[in-house]
C-alpha cells in the first residue's frame, strides 16, 4: 500500500522519538497494559528498609553476590542469612511508603519490595512485567536474575520475562530508591514531597508472539476530518497486515508494517469532536493477527494563531487550576481512579475546562479521567528549577522520561500541552537542554502544543516582561508570577502592566498565596483566607488587562505536603496555596475563582 506523504512523515517522526527514548535506554512500556490479559501484582508486598544499600553492597561497598535480590532465606539452622522477605513487614502497592508508615514519612533511600506469584504456563504467549511507576528509580530481579533498571519516578516501564517464569512461586524483587541526586530529574530541591515507592500498579502482561506494542490514533494536525494512525507492532515481519477500526465512524484501514514493525496511515472521517463541554470518546480497535487492543479515544485539533489558542479552530480561554498528584483526605500519592476523579471533580466545581498536572507526569488514571470528564490538560516532566544542564546522562534521562510520557498518553485527547520545564534559570546550557527536549517532543508528537513555565522580569517600577529566549521555540508561553505574595503586596497587581517578546498566547501557569483554612484576618494578614481571596481578586483584574493571556492555572487546587514549609501552626510541612485544604474544606478564594470562571464561561457562549 503506497504510503501518503503524511503517513511517511509520521513514521519518520516515530523513528526519531523511539531513538530518543533509546537514548535513555529505558525498558519501554507496552501500550494498553490495563486492557491486556495477565494478572495484577498489586497488593501487599514484603519490604526491607535499607538505608545503606546493604542488600546490594558488602561492607567494602562492593556488589554482593548473595544480595537480597536472591530472595533466598536460610535453608537450615547452620546457614547465616540476615534477611527473610517472608517474615518481613508489608506495604501496599500501589502506594508511596511515606504515608503508609510514620517512620518512613521523611525517608529517603532504598526500600526492597518482594512478592511471590504463580504463573501458569502459557505456551506460545509472551510475558512482560510492567510497572506504572517506581519513585524515583528501580532495579528489578525475577527469580534472582536481574532484569534491568529504570530512572524516573513518574513513567511506566516493562521487562520481557518470556521463558523465565515458573508455574509456582516466582520471586519478583524490586530495589526502589528515592534519594535526591544533583544529576537526577528532579534534582535536589523541589517544593513537593519526595514520595518513594511502587507508587503505581504492577502487572504481569501476556501477549501473542506478534502484538500491538502501541498505537496512536488522533486527528491530523489542523484537520478534524482526517485521522492518522501510527502503530508499533512487536515481533512482526515486514509487510505484516495491521487493521485499525473505529466502528462508530464506519472506519477500517488495513496497513502494513515496515522493517521496524511500524505502520502508519491516515483516512478521512467525521467524528463528533471532543471538547470539555462534550468529551466524546470513540472505541478504537487495532489488530495484528489474533492480537486485538482497544482504547477509547477523543478526536480534536489544537493550534495557535497569534496570541489565540484554537480548539477545533475556535478561540478558547483555558480556565484552569494546577494540581499535584496527592490524594484528597489521606494525602500521599493518588493511586486510583477514585483519587483522580475526586480531584478533577473539584476542578469541575471551580468551573475549569483545563488543569495543569504539575510537576511530573501524573498517573494514567488522571489523564484518562480528564478525557472522560472533559478537562484539557497541561502535562509536564520534572525539569524543575535547577538541573544538571551540562550532564549528558541527565539529558538522556529527560529525553527518556519525555518519550515515555508521550508514548503512554498520545491517545489522550485531553492533553493539549507538553511542558518541558518549570522556572528554570536562563543560561545557554539550559536553553540548549530544553531545545533538545522541544525537538524530541515535536518529532514524537507533531499534533500538540509545546510550552514551559517561564519567569519574568521588571522593565520598570510597574512593568513586567516575558522575554525568555526559550519563548522563540514554544507555541505557548507559560508564566509563573507571584505578584502580591513573593513580589510585593496584593495591591501591586493594580499597578502592573505586562508585555512579552513574542506574539504568542500566554498561559499564567502559576499565581497564588498561602492561606490556612479557617485562619481569618484582614486582607493584609498573611496566611489568612482573606489575604488569599483579595490576592485572587486583584490578580484576576490584572490579568484581564493583558489580551495575550489566553489561560491560567493558578497555584493550586489543594494544599500539598512540602518539606520547605515548616511554619508552625500554619504550614507544618504543607504548602497552603490550595484553594481547598487537604481535608476538603474550601477557602474563600475558591469562591472568588469559581465566580470569575462562571462569568468567563457565560461571556464565551
Ligand atoms: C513555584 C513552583 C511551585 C511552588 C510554588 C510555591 O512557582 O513552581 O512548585 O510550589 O512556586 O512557591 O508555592
Amino acid at each position: 500500500m503506497k504510503r501518503s506523504p503524511l503517513a511517511a512523515s509520521i513514521l519518520l517522526a516515530l523513528t526519531a522519538s523511539a531513538a530518543s527514548a533509546r537514548a535513555g535506554a529505558a525498558p519501554t512500556a507496552l501500550g494498553f497494559a490495563e486492557a491486556r490479559a495477565g494478572q495484577s501484582l498489586d497488593g501487599a508486598w514484603h519490604v526491607i528498609v535499607d538505608p545503606y544499600d546493604n542488600g546490594l553492597l558488602d561492607y567494602r561497598n562492593q556488589p554482593r553476590p548473595n544480595g537480597y535480590f536472591l530472595d533466598a532465606p536460610a535453608r537450615d539452622k547452620t546457614e547465616l542469612v540476615e534477611y527473610d522477605f517472608a517474615r518481613a513487614p508489608t506495604l501496599k502497592v500501589p502506594g508511596d511508603w511515606n504515608t503508609q508508615r510514620p517512620d518512613l514519612l521523611y525517608y529517603e533511600g532504598t526500600v526492597w519490595y518482594e512478592r511471590r506469584f504463580d504463573a501458569p504456563a502459557r505456551p506460545g504467549a509472551r510475558q512482560f512485567v510492567q510497572f506504572g511507576a517506581a519513585a524515583q528509580r528501580a532495579t528489578v530481579w525475577l527469580n534472582g536474575r536481574r532484569l534491568g533498571a529504570h530512572e524516573g519516578g513518574f513513567t511506566p516501564f516493562a521487562f520481557e520475562v518470556t521463558g523465565q517464569l515458573r508455574p509456582r512461586g516466582n520471586s519478583l524483587v524490586v530495589m526502589v530508591n528515592n534519594t535526591r541526586r544533583p544529576d537526577a530529574l528532579p534534582a535536589m530541591n523541589t517544593d513537593w514531597w519526595n514520595y518513594g515507592g511502587l507508587t503505581r500498579g504492577v502487572r504481569l502482561i501476556e501477549t501473542p508472539p506478534v502484538f500491538v506494542r502501541n498505537a496512536r490514533i488522533q486527528c491530523a494536525k489542523g484537520d478534524p476530518r482526517r485521522i492518522t494512525a501510527v502503530v508499533e507492532v512487536d515481533g512482526a515481519a515486514p509487510g505484516t497486515t495491521v487493521v485499525v477500526e473505529i466502528p462508530e465512524l464506519g472506519a477500517r484501514a488495513a496497513l502494513r508494517t515496515d522493517a521496524a514493525g511500524r505502520a502508519a496511515t491516515s483516512f478521512g472521517a467525521s467524528p463528533v469532536l471532543w471538547s470539555p463541554e462534550a468529551p466524546r470518546l470513540y472505541e478504537v480497535a487495532v489488530s495484528v493477527g489474533d492480537d486485538v487492543v482497544r482504547d477509547r479515544v477523543g478526536f480534536r485539533t489544537i493550534e495557535t494563531a497569534g496570541t489565540q489558542i484554537l480548539l477545533d479552530g475556535k478561540p478558547i480561554f483555558l480556565r484552569g487550576i494546577s494540581l499535584h498528584e496527592e490524594a484528597l483526605g489521606r494525602g500521599g500519592r493518588a493511586t486510583s481512579r477514585a483519587d483522580a476523579e475526586a480531584l478533577l471533580a473539584l476542578a469541575k466545581q471551580l468551573g475549569c475546562n483545563f488543569v495543569r498536572l504539575a510537576h511530573y507526569p501524573h498517573g494514567e488514571e488522571m489523564t484518562r479521567a480528564a478525557d472522560r470528564m472533559g478537562l484539557l490538560v497541561w502535562s509536564e516532566i520534572p525539569v524543575y528549577w535547577t538541573i544538571a544542564w551540562n550532564d549528558p546522562a541527565t539529558l538522556a534521562d529527560a529525553r527518556a522520561q519525555l518519550g515515555e510520557e508521550i508514548a503512554r498518553d498520545a491517545n489522550r485527547a485531553s492533553i493539549i500541552l507538553w511542558s518541558v520545564g518549570n522556572e528554570t534559570p536562563v543560561s545557554d546550557a539550559r536553553t540548549r537542554f530544553l531545545r533538545t527536549l522541544i525537538a524530541d517532543a515535536r518529532a514524537a508528537d507533531p499534533t500538540r502544543l509545546l510550552t514551559a513555565a517561564l519567569e519574568h522580569h521588571a522593565t520598570g517600577p510597574a512593568a513586567e516582561r516575558i522575554d525568555d529566549p526559550l519563548g522563540a521555540d514554544l507555541d505557548v508561553l507559560g508564566l509563573n508570577e507571584y505578584v502580591g505574595w513573593y513580589d510585593g503586596l496584593p495591591d501591586k497587581c493594580d499597578r502592573l502592566s505586562w508585555s512579552a517578546g513574542y506574539d504568542k498566547p500566554i498561559v499564567v501557569s502559576e499565581f497564588g498565596a498561602d492561606a490556612k483554612a479557617g485562619l481569618h484576618g484582614d486582607a493584609l494578614t498573611r496566611f489568612s483566607e482573606e489575604y488569599q481571596a483579595d490576592l485572587y481578586l486583584r490578580q484576576l483584574a490584572m490579568l484581564a488587562r493583558v489580551p495575550a493571556v489566553r489561560g491560567m492555572s493558578p497555584w493550586i487546587l489543594v494544599d500539598f505536603r512540602s518539606p520547605r514549609r515548616p511554619l508552625p501552626g500554619v504550614q507544618d510541612g504543607w504548602n497552603r496555596k490550595g484553594l481547598v485544604a487537604n481535608d476538603g474544606r474550601k477557602k474563600k478564594a475558591f469562591g472568588v475563582l469559581r465566580d470569575a470562571y462562571r462569568k468567563m464561561s457565560a461571556a464565551s457562549r
